[in-house]
């Protein structure tokens, strides 16, 4: 028997590989390994034999990834058109798609019946009309609001009573009628309680409210749901003393709640999406020193070409993140903080060991961004959005392009005479 907590496995860029890196593409850099990905969808895929695994891809719907997630058995979880569009791009068949949303547009829900996506996951009663009003027989779950509360990010967590999300629990049965009513094809229920879990214990609660709501669908109303989605969630290892539970462990606990609750009553096909844990600890990202200053207050600051804009999190969710300096001249380290180059404070590792020696055009390596980095940059201050590069067998790949100052200025139009 393994450790049930995982291990250290995240995807460091070898330092001799970095150089060359930036020579050729330039910082800031996101870097995936594309070996390490397949693996740890292979892996998600494997440890979960109870349903289908639906890559969330707002982790980072670079196509590339999504390519290679599905060439894994993984679906695509899109939460929007853009997204769908997205896997479309990469080859990912619509059926192979679950369409996500609580403010689904009319031209969203057209546009994934035209290309008949797989499922739609459907939020609330406005949504429940609409697809009705199209006649739409794609199967369909509800999302449900199980009342739970992750110890998480209150930014991350979705599933506690007061949420956007979902129908809330004490209306499943009544939306469940409503949905049979309008003649849709209920396939069943859906919950996600939140994410960068690092035990499944909020994510149990939620799928046991799920069960629950299945259950007495099947009692009180005869629908017998075939399947239940139990959203995402696990969480992976940003800093040393984040330590989360192996995929294996995680879902092992997971499906073991599950099943006891269902206890053979009804045996639906129970499925997940994972987003962070599938792709966060494939990617790092490459800055590049452009300044170093100790300011009055003692604290010493290394500013970096990048910042905010292609990395939100620590600005947003207080995130935290482990540093590697290749190429640095002496092992001797003082503590430091890196921020960003945007107008604004922009801290990005506050506190966090440097070289001592460190300067301008030194490299830093910033571990475990391969989830919600890329997917959620701007171009705040009208940067360009940095290039990706997937490392397959060793050998880089241009995989997103880094953004032209054209791209950057392409939306604007001058009225005449202004
Ligand atoms: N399914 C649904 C319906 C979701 O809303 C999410 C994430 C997932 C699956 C995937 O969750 P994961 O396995 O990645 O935890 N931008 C934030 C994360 C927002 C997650 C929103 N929903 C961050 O950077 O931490």
């Amino acid at each position: 028997m393994g450790s049930p907590v995982a291990s250290d496995e995240r995807f460091v860029l070898d330092p001799a590989l970095v150089e060359g890196l930036v020579n050729d593409f330039g910082t800031p850099l996101y870097v995936l390994d594309g070996d390490h990905l397949r693996a740890r969808a292979r892996r998600q895929v494997a440890a979960w034999p109870h349903g289908e695994v639906a890559y969330a891809s707002k982790a980072n719907s670079c196509l590339a990834v999504l390519r290679t997630v599905h060439s894994e058995g993984c679906a695509i979880d899109v939460a929007s058109e853009g997204e769908l569009r997205a896997a479309l791009a990469a080859g990912v068949p619509a059926s192979a798609c679950r369409f996500h949303g609580n403010a689904k547009s009319s031209e969203e829900i057209d546009f994934a019946l035209e290309v008949g996506v797989g499922k739609a996951i459907v939020d609330g009663d406005e949504e429940l009309a609409a697809w009705a009003d199209r006649r739409a027989r794609l199967p369909i779950l509800l999302r449900l609001a199980p009342g739970v509360d992750p110890v998480t990010h209150a930014k991350i967590s979705t599933g506690q009573a007061d949420t956007k999300f979902g129908f809330p629990l004490d209306r499943a049965l009544d939306a469940t009628q409503r949905a049979l009513d309008l003649g849709l094809n209920l396939v069943g229920y859906h919950c996600h309680v939140g994410s960068q879990l690092l035990e499944p214990g909020a994510q149990i609660d939620g799928a046991l409210a799920v069960v629950r709501t299945a259950l007495s669908a099947k009692d009180r109303l005869g629908f017998g749901a075939s399947h239940l989605n139990l959203g995402g969630g696990l969480g992976v290892r940003y800093m040393p003393q984040d330590e989360p539970l192996t995929v294996e462990e995680y879902s092992s606990r997971l499906a073991e709640a599950v099943f006891r609750e269902l206890d053979g009553r009804i045996a639906p096909k129970l499925d997940m999406e994972p987003g962070r844990a599938m792709v966060a600890e494939s990617g790092v990202t490459l800055y590049r020193v452009a300044a170093v200053k100790e300011a009055a207050s003692g604290r010493v600051f290394v500013s970096v070409d990048g910042g905010m804009s292609d990395n939100p999190r620590p600005g947003l969710y207080g995130a935290r993140y482990e540093l590697r300096w290749p190429l640095a001249r002496t092992s001797e380290m003082r503590t430091v903080t890196v921020s960003g180059k945007h107008c604004e404070s922009d801290t990005l590792f506050a506190d966090v060991p440097a070289p001592r020696d460190v300067r301008k055009g030194d490299f830093v390596q910033v571990l475990c961004t391969g989830a919600y980095n890329s997917s959620m940059a701007s171009n705040y201050n009208r940067y360009p959005r940095p290039a990706t590069v997937l490392m397959v067998k060793g050998r880089p790949e241009l995989v997103q392009l880094r953004e032209t100052w054209d791209q950057v200025l392409s939306r604007e139009r001058l009225p005449e005479g202004l």
